[in-house]
């Protein structure tokens, strides 16, 4: 069976993503199983997809399945099929995963969250290509490639006895490992311009207008938790909030749920009070030895006041200067004084 869903085109030219797109191609044509790790976010489906189309399988069918989605009795069924009233509620005969991927590959998401049991099978279909439906007597053949992945680091989990060591030894013939998007800082603008676009055609927008310097800059001083995905959903909130569509893109939104009506705990509804502020001469004889540094106590305070708004708003400095309620030139001021851009990229 011919699949013909385009896959989607994996974008970068740091080193690190080009050193991870040789080895793919390098790795694609080898009809061996895979494990691809890498944080939330990385492009993880996106790397398996493009192991299946670089490799002689292609015109075959690429299945997935997400390992966490479902309970360990049901993963069994899904992944080798089941017979006629093999367990209640099996009235029709269903098809694995397996089965559909003949020929083909599996990629099995979210993998560190199989049972023993389910590992124990999934060893057998990699060793000997060999598995039973739940519920059938007869022994299947399957020539199917297995790719998995995963966010957890498992040989870790293999010493805590939390993963088969045997299964990891039979999957780990190499692993990809996909660089998180905070070291892939040349990765970052040219993702975020492509995200835009994109999200322009769907805004019927004729052009994308760029982002500011500034916003640029926000872009690239965040630490990007979320990695690709986290960077797709803020230029696209951040572009289809902007009001004026026809200027540059200046405002980077992070936090969709930031406003000032979000819920609170009524425990958390008190009066805030600064917590380094001392304010009778016993309590400031107890924080400090006379004679104090006054220059470099007002600075490091002033240090701590930035990078606590900085922090506040994501990194984004416009927000931060609102938030210390100076103009964005004088916190860029503050910033090259105390030297905190480069710092902070590495917080
Ligand atoms: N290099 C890239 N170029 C273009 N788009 C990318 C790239 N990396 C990731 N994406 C996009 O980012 C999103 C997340 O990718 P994907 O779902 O593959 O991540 P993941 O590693 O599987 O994440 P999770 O662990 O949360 O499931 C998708 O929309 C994907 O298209
Ligand atoms: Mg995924």
């Amino acid at each position: 069976m011919a699949n013909l869903t385009k896959p989607t085109q994996l974008i970068g030219q740091s080193s690190y993503f080009a050193n991870m797109l040789e080895q793919i191609s390098l790795l694609a044509p080898l009809n061996k199983p895979v494990l691809v790790i890498g944080e939330r976010g990385t492009g993880k489906e996106l790397v398996a997809e493009r192991l299946h189309y670089l490799s002689s399988r292609w015109h075959a069918p690429l299945i997935k399945l997400n390992c966490a989605a479902i309970n360990d009795n049901l993963l069994e069924s899904e992944l080798f099929g089941h017979e006629i009233g093999s367990f209640s509620g099996a009235s029709k005969k269903h098809i694995g995963r397996f089965a559909r991927a003949e020929n083909g590959s599996l990629f099995l998401d979210e993998l560190a969250n199989t049972s023993n049991l389910v590992q124990e099978k999934l060893l057998r279909v990699v060793e000997y290509g060999e598995y039973e439906t739940v519920g059938g007597q007869k022994t299947l053949n399957s020539d199917v490639r297995l790719i998995a992945a995963t966010n957890e680091d498992l040989p870790q989990l293999v010493e805590q006895k939390r993963f088969r060591a045997d299964l990891l030894d039979r999957l780990a013939f190499d692993v990809v490992t996909i660089p998180p998007l905070r070291y892939r800082q040349e990765d970052i603008l040219l993702l975020a311009e492509h995200f835009a676009i994109r999200m322009a055609t769907e805004l019927n927008l004729e052009y994308f207008a760029g982002f500011t310097d500034e916003a640029k800059e926000t872009l690239l001083s965040y630490q990007w938790p979320g990695n690709v995905r986290e960077l797709k959903n803020v230029i696209e909130r951040s572009l289809y909030r902007q009001t004026d569509l026809a200027e540059a893109l200046d405002n980077v939104i992070f936090d969709p749920f930031d406003s000032p009506f979000r819920p609170v705990k009524p425990s958390q509804i008190t009066e805030k009070s600064t917590p380094t502020q001392i304010n009778d001469l016993n309590s400031f004889n107890q924080a400090y030895n006379w004679p104090i540094d006054f220059a470099q106590l007002s600075a490091k305070h002033e240090i701590d006041m930035i990078k606590a708004a900085l922090k506040q708003s994501k990194f984004n400095q416009k927000q931060a200067a609102q938030l210390l309620n100076v103009s964005y030139h004088q916190l860029r001021g503050y910033l090259k004084k105390y030297k905190l851009l480069d710092s902070l990229k590495h917080d």
